[in-house]
C-alpha cells in the first residue's frame, strides 16, 4: 500500500475550487485502490507560525548545543514537515493565487522545509521523481493574450520547487475565472467560464486516475 500526501492551502474551506479538484484527485487515487493512507497539512487551516521559519533557518547556522529552545521547536517543526514528505509515494498540492502570488502560507511553509538537512539546497533530491498532482485556482485568467497573461507569479515558482529544487514528477491542474458569479464584472466570461471549470474537473478527474494508476504499479 502506497501513502498520499495532501497539502491545501485555501483559506477558505466552503466553496473552494482548490479544495474540490484536490477532492477529485485523492477520490480517484483512493478508487485506484493505490492505497488508504493520506498524510493531511492544512495550511489554511492551520497555518506555521510565521517566526518559525527564520528561527529555523538562524538555528542551522548555529552549534547545535548553542541553541535556545525556541530554535529547537522550529527544527523540529521543520523535521515533522520534512518526515511527513519523506514518508509519501505520492503528492497533492492545492494552492489558490493571491494576490498575483504564491500563498503566503505555503511559502513559509517551504522556506521552513527547506532549512531542514534533508531538504537543503543542492543536496540529494530524496523525493526524485515521486508523482505529484499540483492544483491551482485563480479567480481570474492569466492565458497568452489576456491583459493579465504572465501575472501569475506563483504557478511557475511553485513549479519551480516541486519540479526542479525537489524532482518531483509534477502535472498541474488549472481552474480559471473562480470569480466568474462572484465579481459582476466578470459576467461576461460567464460561458467560458463554465467551459473551463468542466475542462479542469475532468483534467483532475484523468490526473488523480494516472496518479493512482503510477502509485500501484
Ligand atoms: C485575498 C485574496 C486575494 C486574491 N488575489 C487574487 C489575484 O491576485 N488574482 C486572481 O486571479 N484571483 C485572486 N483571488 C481569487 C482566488 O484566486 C480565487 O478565489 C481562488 O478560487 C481561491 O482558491 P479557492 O477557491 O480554493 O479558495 C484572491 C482571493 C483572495 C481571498
Amino acid at each position: 500500500m502506497t501513502t498520499l500526501f495532501r497539502l491545501d492551502a485555501s483559506i477558505s474551506i466552503e466553496g473552494s475550487h482548490s479544495r474540490g479538484l484536490a477532492d477529485v484527485v485523492e477520490a480517484e487515487w483512493t478508487a485506484a485502490g493505490s492505497g488508504d493512507t493520506v498524510i493531511r497539512r492544512d495550511l489554511g487551516r492551520a497555518p506555521l507560525s510565521a517566526t518559525t521559519w527564520a528561527t529555523a533557518a538562524f538555528a542551522g547556522y548555529t552549534a547545535p548545543e548553542a541553541r535556545t529552545a525556541e530554535q529547537q521547536q522550529a527544527l523540529a517543526v521543520a523535521a515533522e514537515l520534512a518526515d511527513e514528505l519523506i514518508a509519501a509515494d505520492a503528492f497533492l498540492f492545492a494552492v489558490p493565487l493571491y494576490n498575483f502570488n504564491v500563498s503566503s502560507h505555503f511559502k513559509a511553509w517551504v522556506d521552513t522545509v527547506l532549512t531542514d538537512p534533508r531538504f537543503a539546497p543542492g543536496g540529494e533530491q530524496v523525493l526524485a521523481g515521486r508523482p505529484t498532482v499540483l492544483v491551482t485556482s485563480r479567480g481570474g485568467a492569466y492565458g497568452e493574450g489576456t491583459p493579465r497573461a504572465g501575472w501569475d507569479h506563483a504557478t511557475p515558482w511553485i513549479q519551480r520547487i516541486l519540479s526542479d529544487v525537489w524532482g518531483l514528477d509534477v502535472v498541474t491542474v488549472e481552474k480559471e475565472f473562480t470569480l466568474v458569479g462572484v465579481n459582476p464584472a466578470l459576467d461576461q466570461f460567464a460561458e467560458l467560464a463554465a467551459k473551463m471549470h468542466a475542462a479542469a474537473e475532468a483534467d483532475a478527474r484523468a490526473q488523480g486516475q494516472a496518479l493512482g494508476a503510477r502509485v500501484s504499479a
